[in-house]
Protein backbone atom coordinates (compact mmCIF):
# COMPACT_ATOMS: atom_id res chain seq x y z
CA UNK A 1 0.00 0.00 0.00
CA UNK A 2 1.49 3.42 -1.14
CA UNK A 3 -1.00 5.52 0.79
CA UNK A 4 -2.88 5.46 3.39
CA UNK A 5 -6.28 7.53 4.01
CA UNK A 6 -8.90 7.97 6.40
CA UNK A 7 -12.41 8.26 5.51
CA UNK A 8 -14.68 9.15 8.59
CA UNK A 9 -18.31 8.56 8.64
CA UNK A 10 -17.99 5.81 6.25
CA UNK A 11 -20.55 4.10 6.97
CA UNK A 12 -22.85 6.62 6.90
CA UNK A 13 -24.97 7.50 3.48
CA UNK A 14 -22.25 9.64 1.34
CA UNK A 15 -19.09 7.70 3.38
CA UNK A 16 -20.41 4.41 1.99
CA UNK A 17 -20.44 5.24 -1.56
CA UNK A 18 -16.94 7.36 -1.16
CA UNK A 19 -15.35 4.26 0.80
CA UNK A 20 -16.55 1.97 -1.71
CA UNK A 21 -15.36 3.98 -4.99
CA UNK A 22 -11.93 4.47 -3.24
CA UNK A 23 -11.63 0.93 -2.32
CA UNK A 24 -12.39 -0.18 -5.72
CA UNK A 25 -10.43 2.27 -7.15
CA UNK A 26 -7.24 2.77 -5.88
CA UNK A 27 -5.94 -0.88 -4.54
CA UNK A 28 -3.00 0.68 -3.68
CA UNK A 29 -4.10 2.54 -1.13
CA UNK A 30 -5.00 1.46 2.31
CA UNK A 31 -8.55 2.97 2.83
CA UNK A 32 -9.31 3.24 6.25
CA UNK A 33 -13.14 3.51 7.45
CA UNK A 34 -13.62 5.49 11.19
CA UNK A 35 -17.14 5.51 12.20
CA UNK A 36 -18.94 5.57 15.84
CA UNK A 37 -21.61 3.96 14.42
CA UNK A 38 -24.39 6.31 15.48
CA UNK A 39 -28.33 5.39 14.22
CA UNK A 40 -26.86 6.94 10.89
CA UNK A 41 -24.07 4.78 10.37
CA UNK A 42 -24.48 1.10 9.05
CA UNK A 43 -22.00 -1.59 7.97
CA UNK A 44 -23.99 -3.45 5.76
CA UNK A 45 -23.74 -0.46 3.78
CA UNK A 46 -20.43 -1.78 2.74
CA UNK A 47 -21.26 -5.89 2.73
CA UNK A 48 -19.75 -6.03 -0.71
CA UNK A 49 -16.27 -4.34 0.01
CA UNK A 50 -15.65 -5.16 3.16
CA UNK A 51 -12.98 -8.33 2.94
CA UNK A 52 -11.22 -6.41 0.49
CA UNK A 53 -6.95 -6.13 1.37
CA UNK A 54 -7.03 -2.61 1.51
CA UNK A 55 -10.25 -2.22 3.40
CA UNK A 56 -10.07 -1.50 7.45
CA UNK A 57 -13.08 -0.61 9.61
CA UNK A 58 -12.50 0.91 13.05
CA UNK A 59 -15.30 1.92 15.16
CA UNK A 60 -14.37 5.28 16.55
CA UNK A 61 -16.26 8.03 17.98
CA UNK A 62 -14.16 11.37 16.34
CA UNK A 63 -15.31 13.68 19.66
CA UNK A 64 -12.88 10.93 21.63
CA UNK A 65 -9.18 12.81 21.46
CA UNK A 66 -7.79 9.93 22.91
CA UNK A 67 -9.73 7.52 20.07
CA UNK A 68 -7.96 10.15 17.39
CA UNK A 69 -5.14 10.42 18.24
CA UNK A 70 -4.42 6.96 18.49
CA UNK A 71 -6.08 6.31 15.28
CA UNK A 72 -3.46 8.98 13.66
CA UNK A 73 -0.72 7.17 15.64
CA UNK A 74 -1.43 3.65 14.22
CA UNK A 75 -2.24 4.54 10.76
CA UNK A 76 -0.27 7.34 9.95
CA UNK A 77 -2.69 8.50 7.46
CA UNK A 78 -1.10 10.61 3.95
CA UNK A 79 -4.59 11.75 3.66
CA UNK A 80 -8.47 12.60 5.21
CA UNK A 81 -11.57 12.53 3.89
CA UNK A 82 -13.33 13.88 6.79
CA UNK A 83 -17.46 12.95 6.18
CA UNK A 84 -18.42 11.83 9.80
CA UNK A 85 -21.40 14.18 11.27
CA UNK A 86 -24.99 14.94 12.67
CA UNK A 87 -26.27 15.53 9.57
CA UNK A 88 -30.17 15.70 10.07
CA UNK A 89 -31.40 19.10 10.30
CA UNK A 90 -35.10 18.83 12.36
CA UNK A 91 -32.78 16.22 14.81
CA UNK A 92 -30.31 19.69 15.23
CA UNK A 93 -33.35 21.48 15.60
CA UNK A 94 -34.57 19.21 18.44
CA UNK A 95 -31.32 18.54 19.55
CA UNK A 96 -28.25 20.40 19.18
CA UNK A 97 -25.38 19.81 21.86
CA UNK A 98 -24.13 16.37 19.78
CA UNK A 99 -23.86 18.82 16.74
CA UNK A 100 -21.51 20.85 18.59
CA UNK A 101 -19.59 18.02 19.76
CA UNK A 102 -19.61 15.42 16.51
CA UNK A 103 -19.83 18.89 14.04
CA UNK A 104 -17.13 21.19 15.78
CA UNK A 105 -15.19 19.29 18.41
CA UNK A 106 -14.82 16.24 16.44
CA UNK A 107 -13.08 18.18 13.11
CA UNK A 108 -11.06 19.80 15.74
CA UNK A 109 -9.87 17.06 17.14
CA UNK A 110 -9.13 15.46 13.71
CA UNK A 111 -7.54 18.70 12.71
CA UNK A 112 -5.11 18.12 15.72
CA UNK A 113 -4.08 15.10 14.97
CA UNK A 114 -3.43 15.39 11.38
CA UNK A 115 -1.50 18.68 12.22
CA UNK A 116 0.78 16.39 15.20
CA UNK A 117 1.77 13.82 12.70
CA UNK A 118 2.11 15.35 9.51
CA UNK A 119 5.67 17.11 10.65
CA UNK A 120 6.12 16.88 6.95
CA UNK A 121 3.17 17.93 5.06
CA UNK A 122 4.86 17.08 1.51
CA UNK A 123 1.81 14.72 0.02
CA UNK A 124 -0.61 14.96 2.92
CA UNK A 125 -4.08 16.65 2.66
CA UNK A 126 -7.20 17.31 5.21
CA UNK A 127 -10.26 17.11 2.78
CA UNK A 128 -13.60 18.32 4.81
CA UNK A 129 -16.95 17.94 3.34
CA UNK A 130 -19.50 20.59 3.72
CA UNK A 131 -22.73 21.60 2.48
CA UNK A 132 -24.05 24.15 1.01
CA UNK A 133 -26.66 25.15 3.79
CA UNK A 134 -23.51 27.15 5.47
CA UNK A 135 -24.03 29.88 3.02
CA UNK A 136 -27.89 30.53 4.39
CA UNK A 137 -30.92 31.03 2.61
CA UNK A 138 -31.83 31.96 -1.21
CA UNK A 139 -34.99 33.49 -2.58
CA UNK A 140 -36.47 32.82 -5.79
CA UNK A 141 -32.98 33.97 -7.90
CA UNK A 142 -29.26 33.27 -7.48
CA UNK A 143 -26.84 30.77 -6.93
CA UNK A 144 -24.51 30.42 -4.21
CA UNK A 145 -20.84 30.75 -4.90
CA UNK A 146 -17.40 30.18 -3.32
CA UNK A 147 -17.44 33.46 -2.34
CA UNK A 148 -20.78 33.90 -1.23
CA UNK A 149 -20.55 34.97 2.18
CA UNK A 150 -21.63 32.49 5.24
CA UNK A 151 -25.15 32.69 6.76
CA UNK A 152 -26.03 29.66 8.88
CA UNK A 153 -29.66 29.62 10.08
CA UNK A 154 -30.04 25.90 11.77
CA UNK A 155 -28.15 24.83 14.28
CA UNK A 156 -26.48 21.83 11.50
CA UNK A 157 -25.83 24.23 9.53
CA UNK A 158 -24.39 26.22 12.33
CA UNK A 159 -22.13 23.69 13.19
CA UNK A 160 -20.62 23.00 9.56
CA UNK A 161 -20.27 26.71 9.43
CA UNK A 162 -17.69 26.05 12.45
CA UNK A 163 -15.98 23.38 11.46
CA UNK A 164 -15.46 24.74 7.53
CA UNK A 165 -14.13 28.04 9.73
CA UNK A 166 -11.87 25.84 11.99
CA UNK A 167 -10.39 23.92 8.79
CA UNK A 168 -9.64 27.30 7.03
CA UNK A 169 -7.74 28.66 10.01
CA UNK A 170 -5.71 25.67 10.68
CA UNK A 171 -4.93 26.39 6.79
CA UNK A 172 -3.71 30.27 7.56
CA UNK A 173 -2.58 29.65 11.02
CA UNK A 174 -0.52 26.25 10.64
CA UNK A 175 -0.13 25.97 7.01
CA UNK A 176 -2.22 22.71 7.33
CA UNK A 177 -2.65 21.06 3.66
CA UNK A 178 -6.78 21.58 3.77
CA UNK A 179 -9.36 22.00 1.19
CA UNK A 180 -12.94 21.92 1.68
CA UNK A 181 -16.35 21.39 -0.75
CA UNK A 182 -19.93 22.34 -0.56
CA UNK A 183 -22.11 20.36 -1.78
CA UNK A 184 -25.87 20.19 -2.32
CA UNK A 185 -28.70 17.55 -1.11
CA UNK A 186 -27.62 14.13 -1.96
CA UNK A 187 -30.20 11.42 -3.14
CA UNK A 188 -29.41 7.91 -3.65
CA UNK A 189 -28.87 4.30 -2.08
CA UNK A 190 -28.06 4.10 1.99
CA UNK A 191 -29.59 6.93 3.01
CA UNK A 192 -30.97 6.85 6.70
CA UNK A 193 -34.82 7.28 5.90
CA UNK A 194 -35.57 10.57 7.78
CA UNK A 195 -34.06 12.81 4.75
CA UNK A 196 -37.24 13.42 2.16
CA UNK A 197 -36.19 10.91 -0.53
CA UNK A 198 -36.27 7.95 1.48
CA UNK A 199 -38.51 8.80 3.87
CA UNK A 200 -41.53 9.67 1.08
CA UNK A 201 -40.16 6.32 -0.73
CA UNK A 202 -40.68 4.04 2.75
CA UNK A 203 -44.34 6.23 3.39
CA UNK A 204 -45.37 5.29 -0.25
CA UNK A 205 -44.40 1.72 -0.45
CA UNK A 206 -45.98 1.27 3.12
CA UNK A 207 -49.01 3.39 2.68
CA UNK A 208 -47.73 5.99 5.57
CA UNK A 209 -48.60 9.67 5.00
CA UNK A 210 -46.03 11.72 2.88
CA UNK A 211 -45.37 14.46 5.22
CA UNK A 212 -44.76 17.79 3.68
CA UNK A 213 -43.72 21.10 5.53
CA UNK A 214 -45.52 23.83 5.22
CA UNK A 215 -46.47 24.72 1.34
CA UNK A 216 -44.15 22.37 -0.21
CA UNK A 217 -42.32 25.25 -1.77
CA UNK A 218 -39.17 24.95 -0.38
CA UNK A 219 -36.57 24.47 -3.14
CA UNK A 220 -33.82 22.28 -3.02
CA UNK A 221 -30.61 21.35 -5.22
CA UNK A 222 -30.35 17.22 -5.57
CA UNK A 223 -27.27 15.54 -7.00
CA UNK A 224 -26.92 11.70 -7.05
CA UNK A 225 -24.40 10.37 -4.44
CA UNK A 226 -22.27 8.51 -6.70
CA UNK A 227 -21.91 11.89 -8.58
CA UNK A 228 -20.73 13.34 -5.28
CA UNK A 229 -18.17 10.76 -4.80
CA UNK A 230 -16.24 10.94 -8.15
CA UNK A 231 -15.93 14.63 -7.28
CA UNK A 232 -14.84 13.97 -3.77
CA UNK A 233 -12.28 11.66 -5.49
CA UNK A 234 -11.07 14.81 -7.90
CA UNK A 235 -10.60 17.42 -5.45
CA UNK A 236 -9.08 14.83 -2.96
CA UNK A 237 -6.27 14.39 -5.67
CA UNK A 238 -6.22 17.54 -7.05
CA UNK A 239 -8.30 20.54 -5.46
CA UNK A 240 -5.35 23.38 -4.39
CA UNK A 241 -5.05 23.56 -1.00
CA UNK A 242 -6.48 26.59 0.70
CA UNK A 243 -9.67 26.51 -1.56
CA UNK A 244 -13.09 25.40 -1.35
CA UNK A 245 -15.31 24.03 -4.56
CA UNK A 246 -19.18 23.91 -4.54
CA UNK A 247 -20.63 20.73 -5.88
CA UNK A 248 -24.21 21.43 -6.78
CA UNK A 249 -26.48 18.77 -9.44
CA UNK A 250 -27.92 21.89 -10.97
CA UNK A 251 -31.18 20.39 -10.74
CA UNK A 252 -33.84 22.51 -8.51
CA UNK A 253 -36.71 21.04 -7.14
CA UNK A 254 -39.68 22.57 -5.25
CA UNK A 255 -40.15 19.92 -2.30
CA UNK A 256 -44.07 19.21 -3.82
CA UNK A 257 -43.05 18.70 -7.18
CA UNK A 258 -40.35 16.10 -6.36
CA UNK A 259 -42.70 14.51 -3.90
CA UNK A 260 -45.45 14.28 -6.61
CA UNK A 261 -42.42 12.84 -9.22
CA UNK A 262 -41.94 10.17 -6.87
CA UNK A 263 -45.73 9.18 -6.37
CA UNK A 264 -46.01 8.90 -10.21
CA UNK A 265 -42.81 6.87 -10.42
CA UNK A 266 -43.70 4.39 -7.17
CA UNK A 267 -47.44 4.31 -8.51
CA UNK A 268 -46.35 2.99 -11.88
CA UNK A 269 -43.18 0.52 -10.17
CA UNK A 270 -46.32 -0.86 -7.85
CA UNK A 271 -48.52 -1.59 -9.94
CA UNK A 272 -50.94 1.11 -8.49
CA UNK A 273 -53.65 3.57 -10.22
CA UNK A 274 -52.31 6.74 -11.49
CA UNK A 275 -52.46 9.12 -8.74
CA UNK A 276 -53.23 6.46 -5.86
CA UNK A 277 -49.72 7.34 -4.01
CA UNK A 278 -50.52 11.03 -3.83
CA UNK A 279 -53.33 10.63 -2.21
CA UNK A 280 -50.79 9.99 0.99
CA UNK A 281 -49.57 14.04 0.51
CA UNK A 282 -49.97 15.40 3.45
CA UNK A 283 -49.43 18.95 4.58
CA UNK A 284 -47.92 19.58 8.50
CA UNK A 285 -46.78 22.31 10.44
CA UNK A 286 -43.68 23.92 8.47
CA UNK A 287 -39.88 23.44 9.75
CA UNK A 288 -38.59 26.03 12.29
CA UNK A 289 -36.31 28.88 10.55
CA UNK A 290 -36.88 26.56 7.08
CA UNK A 291 -34.56 27.83 4.32
CA UNK A 292 -36.21 28.53 1.18
CA UNK A 293 -34.03 27.72 -1.43
CA UNK A 294 -30.34 26.59 -2.01
CA UNK A 295 -28.91 26.64 -5.65
CA UNK A 296 -25.25 26.20 -6.42
CA UNK A 297 -22.93 27.44 -8.84
CA UNK A 298 -20.89 24.60 -10.02
CA UNK A 299 -18.42 26.53 -12.51
CA UNK A 300 -15.57 26.59 -10.88
CA UNK A 301 -15.50 22.85 -9.85
CA UNK A 302 -16.60 22.44 -13.63
CA UNK A 303 -13.63 24.94 -14.81
CA UNK A 304 -10.84 23.99 -12.53
CA UNK A 305 -11.23 20.36 -12.07
CA UNK A 306 -13.65 19.31 -15.27
CA UNK A 307 -16.49 17.79 -13.04
CA UNK A 308 -20.05 17.67 -13.76
CA UNK A 309 -23.18 15.67 -12.13
CA UNK A 310 -23.64 12.35 -14.76
CA UNK A 311 -26.78 11.39 -13.67
CA UNK A 312 -29.97 12.43 -14.79
CA UNK A 313 -32.88 13.03 -11.95
CA UNK A 314 -35.18 10.56 -13.25
CA UNK A 315 -32.83 8.23 -13.80
CA UNK A 316 -31.24 8.79 -10.19
CA UNK A 317 -34.49 8.78 -8.58
CA UNK A 318 -36.25 5.89 -10.26
CA UNK A 319 -32.32 3.98 -9.12
CA UNK A 320 -32.82 4.61 -5.86
CA UNK A 321 -36.42 3.79 -5.59
CA UNK A 322 -35.75 0.54 -7.07
CA UNK A 323 -32.64 0.06 -4.59
CA UNK A 324 -35.45 0.78 -1.61
CA UNK A 325 -37.86 -1.49 -2.86
CA UNK A 326 -35.05 -4.10 -3.20
CA UNK A 327 -33.41 -3.75 0.06
CA UNK A 328 -36.42 -4.41 2.37
CA UNK A 329 -34.28 -5.78 5.15
CA UNK A 330 -31.56 -2.83 5.17
CA UNK A 331 -34.64 -0.63 5.87
CA UNK A 332 -36.31 -2.45 8.85
CA UNK A 333 -32.63 -3.00 10.25
CA UNK A 334 -31.98 0.23 10.23
CA UNK A 335 -35.38 1.48 11.42
CA UNK A 336 -35.29 -0.97 14.13
CA UNK A 337 -31.72 -0.59 15.10
CA UNK A 338 -30.77 -4.49 14.16
CA UNK A 339 -28.10 -3.18 12.44
CA UNK A 340 -25.99 -3.01 15.67
CA UNK A 341 -26.45 -6.88 15.41
CA UNK A 342 -24.47 -7.08 12.05
CA UNK A 343 -21.95 -4.98 13.72
CA UNK A 344 -21.81 -7.27 16.78
CA UNK A 345 -21.53 -10.53 14.84
CA UNK A 346 -19.51 -9.71 11.88
CA UNK A 347 -16.89 -7.42 13.73
CA UNK A 348 -17.02 -7.70 17.60
CA UNK A 349 -16.72 -11.79 16.87
CA UNK A 350 -14.44 -12.22 14.71
P1 LIG B 1 -25.03 10.42 7.53
O1 LIG B 1 -25.78 10.97 8.70
O2 LIG B 1 -25.71 9.46 6.62
O3 LIG B 1 -23.70 9.68 8.04
C1 LIG B 1 -22.87 10.25 9.00
C2 LIG B 1 -21.89 9.18 9.46
O4 LIG B 1 -21.05 9.76 10.47
C3 LIG B 1 -22.56 7.95 10.09
O5 LIG B 1 -21.97 6.77 9.59
C4 LIG B 1 -22.30 8.12 11.56
O6 LIG B 1 -22.22 6.88 12.26
C5 LIG B 1 -20.97 8.86 11.57
N1 LIG B 1 -20.75 9.62 12.80
C6 LIG B 1 -21.64 10.47 13.41
N2 LIG B 1 -21.09 10.93 14.54
C7 LIG B 1 -19.84 10.41 14.63
C8 LIG B 1 -18.78 10.52 15.58
N3 LIG B 1 -18.91 11.28 16.69
N4 LIG B 1 -17.63 9.86 15.35
C9 LIG B 1 -17.50 9.07 14.24
N5 LIG B 1 -18.47 8.89 13.34
C10 LIG B 1 -19.63 9.57 13.53
O7 LIG B 1 -24.49 11.69 6.76
P2 LIG B 1 -24.30 11.94 5.18
O8 LIG B 1 -25.58 12.41 4.64
O9 LIG B 1 -23.63 10.77 4.60
O10 LIG B 1 -23.30 13.17 5.22
C11 LIG B 1 -21.89 12.97 5.24
C12 LIG B 1 -21.19 14.32 5.26
O11 LIG B 1 -21.56 15.06 4.09
C13 LIG B 1 -21.58 15.19 6.45
O12 LIG B 1 -20.43 15.87 6.87
C14 LIG B 1 -22.60 16.16 5.89
O13 LIG B 1 -22.59 17.37 6.59
C15 LIG B 1 -22.11 16.32 4.47
N6 LIG B 1 -23.13 16.64 3.47
C16 LIG B 1 -24.26 15.88 3.36
C17 LIG B 1 -25.19 16.18 2.37
C18 LIG B 1 -26.43 15.35 2.18
O14 LIG B 1 -27.28 15.69 1.35
N7 LIG B 1 -26.60 14.24 2.87
C19 LIG B 1 -24.97 17.26 1.51
C20 LIG B 1 -23.80 18.02 1.66
C21 LIG B 1 -22.88 17.69 2.63
P1 LIG C 1 -34.04 17.07 4.22
O1 LIG C 1 -34.00 15.82 3.41
O2 LIG C 1 -34.19 16.97 5.69
O3 LIG C 1 -32.73 17.89 3.83
P2 LIG C 1 -32.31 19.43 4.20
O4 LIG C 1 -33.26 19.98 5.19
O5 LIG C 1 -30.94 19.27 4.76
O6 LIG C 1 -32.34 20.16 2.90
O7 LIG C 1 -35.23 17.97 3.67
C1 LIG C 1 -35.30 18.36 2.31
C2 LIG C 1 -36.48 19.30 2.15
O8 LIG C 1 -37.68 18.57 2.37
C3 LIG C 1 -36.50 20.43 3.15
O9 LIG C 1 -37.02 21.61 2.51
C4 LIG C 1 -37.45 19.97 4.23
C5 LIG C 1 -38.43 19.12 3.46
N1 LIG C 1 -39.02 17.96 4.18
C6 LIG C 1 -40.41 17.77 4.15
O10 LIG C 1 -41.18 18.55 3.56
N2 LIG C 1 -40.91 16.67 4.79
C7 LIG C 1 -40.10 15.77 5.46
O11 LIG C 1 -40.62 14.79 6.04
C8 LIG C 1 -38.69 16.01 5.45
C9 LIG C 1 -37.77 15.06 6.17
C10 LIG C 1 -38.19 17.11 4.79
Amino acid sequence: MNRSVLITGGAGFIGSHVVRHFVKKYPSYLVVNADKLTYAGNLQNLIDIEKSDNYRFERTDIVDETAVDELFEKYKFDGVIHLAAESHVDRSISAPREFVYTNIIGTVNLLNASRRIWTDTAGKVFYHISTDEVYGSLGPEGYFTENTPYDPRSPYSASKASSDHFVRAYFNTYHLPAVISNCSNNYGPNQFPEKLIPLAINNIKTGKKIPVYGKGHNIRDWLYVEDHARAIDIIFHRGVHGETYNIGGNNEWRNIDLINLLCELMDKKLGRKEGESAKLITYVKDRAGHDLRYSIDSTKINKELGWSPAHNFREGLSKTIDWYLNNEKWLLNVLSGDYEKYYEEQYLRR
